[in-house]
């Protein structure tokens, strides 16, 4: 099959996609797929195919590391005026020449349903969850409002917009509405410094969210077609689980299966279902939760495009269940597909 992987773009998490992309890209091209590894964001010159594009853009293995800082948009920026135009001149071309576009994007444009909906109206063909599902799980106030509806506990929420000033109490996590990788993140623990933290947040996301800080412990499950993987558990050797923890190797230490009682288990893996059914997810995505210190299940977000990364939680999950990185790239691609 003729596969892009696409990955980059213009986003905080671009670093994170271009490792996950680098990794699905070699999977898939070990499962026998020929693969070009794309950037939303840079595309590549004058290929109007994917033939063409993968006369150029061939290799053999491609490897990338999540540099520590965050990167930088406006600096990105300089280098590109139009990336908009790239992606009807270039990008939509290749696409549509190719079988399938494995999904490799990590937040913003590219997991917002935003591109998932332009390419439903070219007939592209995609990894993961559709337009709707994306843009409401990207929407981490509008997630918890469905969950409320659905009697699936969450933590309490003030929602910041436009000029707000918040009137949470501390402690509290500050989270930007609409972003992944904990960017723009913060645990606060006094007045001044949820201001700065909310100042900060707004930075990410035109809407903040601040939510009650839950006591307790951390985990995530992936749910792949209609079925819950074992749980993770996720205990940061410092701080909390935010981009660093996440993305450098050993930071933090990450149990899987999840050492829990077994109805424990079971009843955070039916919550994930239930949520993913009412985020209208489809074919796979990763539920966090917290557990309170007395026993409460929390929804914290559900993620439709899950870091696949060296130290990212999905792939994990998968082989908790038996199923290898190169199996669990050919089953997306296959579920797309079908
Ligand atoms: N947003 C990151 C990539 C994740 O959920 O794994
Ligand atoms: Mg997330």
């Amino acid at each position: 099959m003729n596969i892009v992987v696409l990955a980059g773009g213009y986003s905080h998490e671009r670093e994170v996609s271009l490792s996950s992309g680098s990794l699905i890209a070699n999977a898939l091209m070990e499962n026998g797929h020929q693969v070009i590894l794309l950037d939303l964001y840079f595309g590549t010159q004058a290929a109007s195919s994917f033939e063409e594009a993968y006369s150029k853009l061939k290799k053999d293995k491609y490897e990338y590391t999540v540099k520590r800082q965050i990167p930088d948009l406006d600096a990105l920026k300089a280098q590109k005026e139009k990336p908009n135009e790239m992606i009807g001149e270039n990008i939509i071309p290749i696409c549509q020449s190719a079988d399938l576009v494995f999904l490799s994007l990590h937040g913003e444009l590219g997991e917002n349903g935003q591109l998932q909906a332009v390419f439903d109206l070219y007939d592209i063909t995609y990894t993961g969850a559709g337009y709707l599902g994306s843009a409401i799980a990207m929407n981490k106030i509008l997630s918890k409002e469905i969950m409320a509806a659905q009697d699936i506990l969450t933590p309490e929420w003030e929602v910041l917009e436009h000029g707000d000033e918040p009137t949470s109490d501390v402690p509290c996590v500050v989270k930007p509405n609409a972003s992944g990788s904990s960017i723009g993140v913060y645990i606060v623990d006094n007045k001044e410094d949820l201001k700065n933290a909310v100042h900060d947040a707004k930075k990410y996301s035109s809407s903040v969210l601040i939510e009650e800080k839950i006591e307790g412990r951390e985990f995530s499950v992936g749910v792949l077609e209609d079925k819950a993987l074992p749980l993770i558990e996720i205990i940061p050797k410092s701080g909390f689980y935010d981009y660093e923890n996440k993305y450098q190797e050993g930071a933090t230490i990450e149990i899987c299966p999840a050492e829990l009682d077994d109805t424990v288990s079971s009843k955070i893996q039916d919550i994930a279902l239930k949520v993913f059914r009412a985020l209208r997810l489809e074919y796979y995505a990763r539920i966090d939760f917290i557990v309170s210190n007395d026993g409460r299940i929390y929804f914290i977000e559900a993620n439709t495009l899950p870091g696949m990364t060296p130290t990212s939680l999905f792939p994990q999950e998968a082989a908790a269940d038996g199923i290898s990185y190169n199996e669990l790239c050919n089953r997306l691609a296959e579920i797309a597909l079908n």
